[in-house]
């Protein structure tokens, strides 16, 4: 573990050297004096009264930082030193984290007091000059010089020797971390944040204090000191990218923590993976969760829906706070539980992003489908149309919004490349699909459809002109169709959900993971809060007889938009998968016998019959 590296700040006559070294001897900590420190040329230009410039004082703050590095990794120490710059400051802090106390006087107060100390006159001027250098730092402790010096010491000791543990701490200040933080500590919670310090990504903490800092957060440069600071058993939120991050923090903070302390991942990890590394923290009694955020920046700030996968014994260590945090149901209760064990987690935010990479696609397809009948205003008034009823969806909002964007004078999306990415849980989920045989191709066709819009180059050089089509468009069976292929989409992600489960041995409550999903995420609608009731009665959305009746008596709409498509020569991947799903799901008399024909035919793989049990193969080239 670091030791703590002290650097009392502040213009010459503030008291540096009293207060640190009364303070170096009560942290029982060596004390240095910046001015031991000048190389000799330094000394020598100082003796002839010419005053340092800031090329002669790079070298002095180099040694200065190279000395912090090895006191932190040796004795700890405090270092009385004007550091009046960030320039330099950050320089002193580039090897190490820095408890920093600034010593913050006015000028008459400082004046005065060296006047009577030198018992001689001082040019006031040599004293301005150190003010007008003077950037006083928002960060570190800052002390108010009027006060005694003892009183002083007693403050930098309640602060850091005799330090009121937080409740929580928050590792990770990127976008989503700094909501999730400004999120906890608006809730009441003591809370210690950190983040690396490695280049571009130093001011992070400092940065996060002077915009968000609150009487009960604090930051910590240094990880050590982060991880202390912390009541325990230690509750410890990591928002980091999904990936190779995640396991370097985890190799970080673990050495730190004890057992029955609690980690949690709250990025889109693989959820597999984090099976695995719960394996592994779980072995030192590390409680590690896999925790889906959902809500993006704003959801993270205001409340997201979350998702937790982890044990139920340590669960109550975290629930008030994550509960607190989160977004309200329409019943006031929060929109986070604890889904099941392991990385359950993470698989159902996986399942939650397929269901969104749907439900966006589903939007596009519209919006291509719409666009060379209708201008941006008049579909965004449609779609806000829409929000009025039971399509009202969180995704329909900002597409509306998004449709009404302008730049100057022009729509900004007509400006957008349309190319979409994406960071993989759309994939993932479709690749388990895939895996264990569940068919859920609306979500594949989602992710598909982002792959062919990735093909740019061919795409332009192989273009046709679209079709042009005299019609108008009958909007309120593009509608119905549209609510159809959504409730398509809903049934499949939750059917991966059930069917994925079971095979992971995880007990996962559909009617709870729809309610958590009506507010905070991405996917939460009007429709996700009727499933809450359908998922509590059925396992499975279209086992109730009412929404297949609706399904039903909408495919006519359904064919209609589909046939508007096919018409004008444009793509509805998404829609096409809902339709070819829905007549493949109600079909009592596939064609697959013809496929169970073919694979016996060419390879002897067997097949069954419907007139006797068992398993057959038959010499396909002669009768009999
Ligand atoms: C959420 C979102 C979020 C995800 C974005 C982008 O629930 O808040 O799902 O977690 O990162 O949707 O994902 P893609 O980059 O894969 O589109």
């Amino acid at each position: 573990m670091s030791k703590p590296v002290y650097i009392i700040m502040g213009v010459s006559g503030c008291g540096k050297t009293t207060v640190g070294k009364l303070w170096a001897q009560e942290a029982s900590l060596p004390f240095f004096d910046a001015d031991d420190f000048h190389p000799q040329a330094n000394i020598d230009k100082m003796a002839n009264g010419l005053p340092l410039n800031d090329t002669d004082r790079q070298p002095w703050l180099q040694r200065m930082a190279k000395e912090a590095k090895e006191w932190s990794e040796t004795s700890g120490a405090v270092l009385a030193c004007s550091a009046l710059k960030e320039d330099y400051r950050q320089l002193l802090e580039s090897t190490t984290a820095i408890n920093w106390i600034f010593l913050s006087g006015s000028f008459e107060t400082i004046y005065k007091r060296m006047q009577a100390r030198s018992g001689h006159y001082m040019k006031p001027e040599m004293l301005q000059s150190q003010f007008d250098a003077l950037e006083a730092p928002a960060y570190g402790l800052i002390l108010d010089i009027e006060q005694p010096v003892d009183e002083l010491v007693g403050q930098i000791k309640e602060k850091y020797l005799m330090q009121v543990k937080s409740t929580i701490g928050l590792y990770g200040l990127g976008v989503m971390g700094t909501s999730l933080a400004r999120n906890i500590a608006g809730k009441g919670w003591s809370l210690s944040v950190h983040n690396r310090t490695t280049a571009g990504e130093e001011r992070r903490v400092d940065n996060y204090l002077e915009t968000y800092g609150n009487d009960k957060t604090q930051g910590f440069k240094d990880v050590a000191a982060f991880v202390a600071s912390l009541e325990q058993p230690r509750k410890i939120i990591v928002m980091v990218p999904a990936g190779k991050a995640i396991d370097t923090v985890i190799d970080q903070l673990s050495p730190l923590m004890d057992a029955d302390d609690l980690l949690m991942d709250c990025g889109n990890s693989q959820f597999e993976l984090t099976n695995a590394r719960m394996e592994k923290l779980g072995a030192k009694g590390i409680h590690f969760y896999g925790v889906g955020v959902s809500g993006g920046e704003k959801g993270a700030l205001e409340g997201p829906s979350i998702m937790i996968g982890g044990d139920t014994a340590s669960y109550p260590i975290v629930a008030p706070i994550l509960e607190s945090i989160a977004a309200k149901d329409a019943h006031g209760k929060a929109c986070a539980a604890l889904v099941g064990p392991q990385g359950s987690g993470h698989f159902v935010k996986m399942i939650h992003n397929g269901i969104e990479y749907a439900e966006m696609q589903l939007l596009a397809e519209l919006y291509a489908l719409l666009r060379p009948s209708m201008d941006n205003e008049a579909m965004a008034d449609l779609f806000d149309g829409w929000n009025q009823g039971p399509d009202n969806s969180f995704l329909l909002q900002i597409t509306a919004q998004i449709l009404r964007k302008k730049e100057k004078d022009v729509y900004l999306l007509d400006k957008v490349l349309d190319q979409a990415a994406n960071k993989g849980t759309g994939s993932w989920s479709s690749q388990l699909a895939l895996q264990l045989g569940i068919p859920n191709n609306m979500m594949s066709a989602a992710v598909f459809a982002r792959y062919v819009s990735a093909f740019k180059a061919n795409r332009t050089v192989w273009a046709v002109a679209p079709k042009e089509i005299e019609t108008t468009i009958d909007l309120e069976q593009i509608a119905a169709a549209y609510h159809t292929a959504r409730l398509i989409n809903h049934h499949q992600g939750f059917e991966l959900i059930r069917l994925a489960a079971e095979n992971y041995g995880w007990q996962i409550d559909l009617s709870e993971t729809a309610r958590i999903w009506t507010r905070g995420c991405i996917i939460q609608s009007n429709l996700m809060e009727n499933l809450v009731a359908t998922l509590g009665k059925q396992q499975s959305i279209l086992e109730a007889p009412e929404i297949r009746e609706s399904v039903h008596s909408n495919e006519p709409k359904l064919n209609y938009l589909l046939q508007l498509g096919l018409a004008q020569r444009i793509a509805l991947p998404c829609f096409s998968a809902a339709w070819n799903y829905w007549l493949g799901m109600t079909s009592a008399n596939g064609p697959a016998n013809m496929i169970q024909a073919q694979r016996d035919h060419f390879g002897g793989h067997t097949y069954r019959r419907t007139d006797k049990d068992g398993s057959f193969t038959s010499n396909w080239e002669t009768n009999g």
